[in-house]
């Protein structure tokens, strides 16, 4: 595998809406990001990822763009993103932006000369589809619920939105709207950028014609979900290989696909030597115990089940390409929330599992917030709730015939807004995150869990994660944190996360106790240093065995 050099970094997520306030508006903004790029750099990040911030009516937060060349006023303005990048350089860290191309706001341009003239060339930049007998061309339902097709005012036809209807998807098949994204995303990297975090990529392919591919009903609606047509659309990587030698290649660029449900055979396609992109994030465990039913049907993750979904990660990525490890982003709840059982979570799980995803063989993205420990929040009203995904698997278990607040339950586990509430800041009424009224509820745990009371304790959750991002550049360890070969160490022990990164030099084992009971754990070699644990005390006996507190996490170089 030939080194690249971002292989070494350490990654973080911006969610800039919610990350700090400047304005008193209510919402993050780029200087925010600015005044904190200290704090970013102390924490030892250097890729920072910033989720959308160009105009958009902010439908999906973003993620729906009405202009790919600006920066939407309520996150400042284009001078201020042109100093975050120098800004950044300044400290040799890197941004990236978020490339949403399979589908932009029904607001874009593009969308209303559609509309404008339904026939016409902008209508080809987009899926405008005759309906079959007044109904829509098939019965795909949109990842936000309902159908994936919406008329088309004026016409016999309709739009297809993967997404939200006011995410209509670009039609990728035409030469003109890709060459259009291509000039796009050589604008960006022009001006600076390290890269991008590339959104719901492999969806840009569509299984066509669509009246062709309708599939059996999986819900009481009569639809199906539009995940199935992915295995239909064959020839993705057509797309993916232009836009990489047209783009991304021509800049040494830095890219991370949000690539779900991959083949072991495509990975070397994906994130080989010369891989569609650099990096892809395991998603293994944030899609565990998915059901086609909706989120009120889904199966809790135990300890058990995320290290097998980490190790069968690791296992098959192997040399084949440099994986992104995560435990939580914007579209997930907080990973001590999910990944620690109910009722478990404090300071020392919260670094074991630290310990974990950094050890583990792949690049670490940080999401905002993580570094310190932010937790879940209890919503006590779906009112409380903004996510649009959120409401839309509350009506599903409602329609299902759960009760109000079985079904307000059952969400809010997995709710995408306990990942976007503002960051914690300080023990202050908003979380230090604005002096305005937030945009969505601040974590009332905020007193308790905050930047502030841990930058300068040496035991908190923060200056954890600062020992894990020194030891990825530690030069006496960074060969094999990096590049190191994953090898499961008691694989079979229930709730026991072990497993050796051996590199040329050394070799590592890193050993996580998943519970709250002490347990004694044989070593397989004479233990010749302590290079990290979240306990002070890290007990080895005369007879080469490790006693382990709860949730303790070791990392000993044998
Ligand atoms: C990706 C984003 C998510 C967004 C969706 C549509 O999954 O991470 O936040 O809603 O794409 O753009």
């Amino acid at each position: 595998m030939q080194k690249k050099w971002w292989h070494e970094k350490v990654a973080y997520q911006i969610y800039p809406k919610s990350f700090n306030d400047t304005t008193g508006n209510g919402i993050g903004d780029l200087r925010g990001i600015i005044e904190k790029l200290d704090y970013l750099k102390d924490l030892g990040a250097d890729i920072i990822w910033l989720s959308p911030c160009y105009c958009s009516p902010l439908a999906d937060q973003g993620y729906d763009i009405s202009d790919y060349y600006n920066i939407d006023p309520r996150f400042g303005t284009m001078d201020d993103m042109d100093e975050l990048i120098a800004e950044a350089k300044k400290r040799d860290m890197y941004i990236l932006m978020d490339l949403v191309v399979n589908h932009c706001s029904d607001e874009h341009e593009w969308f209303q000369k559609a509309l404008a003239d339904p026939t016409g060339k902008y209508a080809s930049y987009f899926y405008f589809e005759e309906g079959v007998d007044g109904h829509a061309p098939n019965n795909w339902r949109s990842y936000f619920g309902g159908s994936a097709w919406e008329p088309v005012p004026g016409t016999t036809k309709y739009y297809l939105h993967l997404f939200h209807k006011k995410q209509p998807d670009l039609n990728w098949e035409n030469e003109e709207l890709r060459e259009k994204i291509y000039e796009m995303i050589n604008w960006w990297l022009d001006k600076g950028l390290a890269g991008f975090r590339i959104d719901a990529i492999i969806n840009i392919k569509k299984a066509l014609p669509f009246t062709a591919y309708n599939y059996p009903a999986d819900r009481e609606d009569g639809m199906a979900a539009a995940t199935l047509m992915l295995k239909d659309a064959v020839g993705v990587g057509d797309f993916l290989t232009e836009m990489r030698d047209k783009t991304f290649a021509k800049y040494d660029a830095f890219t991370a696909g949000e690539v779900f449900n991959e083949k072991e055979e495509d990975i070397p396609n994906f994130i080989g030597d010369n891989g569609y992109f650099s990096t892809m994030y395991d998603f293994r465990s944030t899609i565990f115990g998915e059901s086609e039913k909706g989120w009120y049907d889904c199966k809790h993750i135990t300890p058990d089940d995320y290290k097998a979904c980490c190790f069968e990660t690791q296992k098959i990525i192997k040399e084949n390409g440099f994986i992104s490890t995560i435990i939580e982003n914007h579209d997930e709840p907080r990973g001590v929330s999910r990944y620690i059982p109910a009722g478990e979570a404090n300071d020392t799980c919260k670094k074991m599992l630290a310990t974990m995803q950094f050890m583990l063989r792949g690049l670490p993205f940080i999401y905002e917030g993580q570094e310190i420990g932010m937790e879940n929040v209890d919503f006590k009203s779906i009112d409380e709730i903004d996510d649009i995904s959120t409401l839309d698997e509350y009506q599903v278990a409602l329609n299902a015939g759960l009760s109000e607040a079985d079904a307000l339950e059952a969400v809010k586990y997995y709710s995408r807004d306990n990942a976007r509430t503002p960051f914690q800041w300080d023990d202050s009424e908003n979380a230090g995150f604005t002096t305005g009224k937030p945009w969505l509820k601040v974590n009332p745990n905020h007193t308790k869990i905050n930047a502030k009371s841990q930058i300068n304790d040496p035991d908190s959750v923060f200056s954890y994660y600062k020992k894990l991002t020194a030891l990825r550049k530690n030069p006496e360890y960074k060969d094999t944190v990096v590049y190191g070969t994953f090898e499961p160490y008691m694989e079979d022990e229930s709730r026991l996360m072990a497993f050796y990164r051996r590199g040329e030099e050394k070799t590592l084992l890193i050993i996580g106790n998943y519970q709250t009971q002490e347990r004694t754990i044989a070593l397989p070699a004479e233990c010749k240093k302590v290079v990290l644990s979240n306990s002070d005390k890290v007990d080895i006996t005369s007879d080469n065995k490790i006693n382990l507190s709860g949730y303790q996490a070791v990392i000993i170089e044998i």
